[in-house]
């Protein structure tokens, strides 16, 4: 396995036929709680079974259901309820198999298990190995609103095997590229032309999953606990956000990505408006997006709702709607404030678009 420096171990490989099952065995001489959800059982019972022959036995395996409907306080609690039935002490490892709702969720169970334990996460997704795996951000959603409570509290160590991609379906797959293009646009510009003129059948999965960490991990390490450079990962999230919020209030299934690719748009375009990015960039960026994913329906009725949502952005003061916003494509700066009118604008060009 290669490894990254970060202050998270970072690996990508093959798991199964490297050295991992040893190394795992490294973090802990305690329990292992392994979280799983109804997709990656498979993957946690290989694992579990591979630790068995090497003599480790205390491991619990942890399956929630999946999907983000799921990601809320009865599977944490569900966590916290096996953890503590099976007397599970400081001293034993969390480790989280899966997409972004398993590692967010796992990773949040970690953070407050008897005020934190150790985790490691193992994604099975793109968004969760480009993402959501890396950098410590952890929580449930609450309420309606996405990532509500949740906490900072970095892995142990991040393992990524690409060969997972092979099984991933072709929608979940886009849904994670919507983040490897954000990592382009708001880092570097020959990093998003590649990701945008490769053909998606000849991209090279394990370069892009390596670029987009170590850009990901270049910002985190900077600003861990989000005060301020961090939030340029954060860009398309604050529309993008939103309208995946606004999607699962109303029972509809949007994935991630898809969402991101609206806010990716509407924040550009926001960023015209401010003068911050030229027309010819703005249209680009478009262009380049909705030629690969396809346009989500948003109804001019449903701006307020989806305005209102924005109110609950984390990254928002008491001065207003927090964007971050593109200076140019591969440059982005954080703490903006988007009026309500840029907002609506940025809605309404969205509508205009040709997919
Ligand atoms: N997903 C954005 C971040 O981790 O900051």
């Amino acid at each position: 396995m290669k490894s990254m420096k970060s202050n998270e171990t970072i690996a990508i490989g093959r798991l199964f036929e490297s050295n991992f099952i040893e190394i795992l065995n490294l973090y802990s001489n305690g329990k292992i709680g392994v979280v799983c959800d109804e997709n990656t059982q498979t993957i946690a019972a290989q694992m579990i079974q591979k630790l068995h022959l090497i003599g480790k036995t205390n491991i619990y395996q942890i399956t929630l259901p999946s999907g983000e409907q799921h990601k809320n306080l009865e599977s944490l609690s569900s966590v916290w309820q096996q953890l503590t039935e099976n007397n599970f002490t400081r001293k034993d490892l969390l480790i989280n198999v899966g997409g972004g709702v398993i590692t967010d969720l796992g990773g949040f169970a970690a953070a407050t298990y008897k005020r934190g334990i150790e985790y490691i996460n193992i994604p099975t997704t793109l968004l969760s190995m480009v993402d959501a795996s890396v950098g410590g951000k952890t929580g449930i959603d609450y309420q309606g609103f996405k990532n509500q409570i949740g906490a900072f509290h970095l892995p142990k160590g991040v393992y990524v095997d690409p060969e997972f991609l092979k099984t991933l379906p072709q929608q979940q797959l886009l849904s994670g590229y919507a983040e490897v293009l954000k990592h382009g646009l708001i880092a570097d510009a020959n990093y998003w032309e590649y990701c945008v003129f490769t053909p998606f059948l000849e991209v090279n999965w394990n370069e892009v999953i390596l670029k987009s960490i170590e850009i990901k991990n270049g910002i985190v390490s900077q600003d861990p606990q989000e005060i301020g450079l961090r939030k340029v990962l954060n860009f398309g999230h604050t529309v993008g956000h939103a309208v995946e919020t606004y999607y699962i209030n109303h029972g509809e299934e949007l994935l991630h990505g898809m969402a991101v690719v609206v806010g990716m748009i509407c924040e550009a375009h926001i960023s015209f408006q401010k003068g911050n990015l030229g027309q010819i960039q703005l249209e680009s960026i478009s262009k380049s997006l909705s030629s690969r994913y396809n346009k989500v329906s948003i109804k001019e009725s449903c701006f307020p709702e989806i305005l209102q949502l924005m109110y609950q952005d984390k990254k928002n003061n008491s001065k207003g709607i927090n964007v971050t916003l593109l200076n140019d494509i591969g440059s982005a700066q954080f703490d903006g404030l988007a009026t309500e009118e840029e907002i609506y604008q940025s809605l309404h060009y969205y509508g205009t678009i040709k997919s």
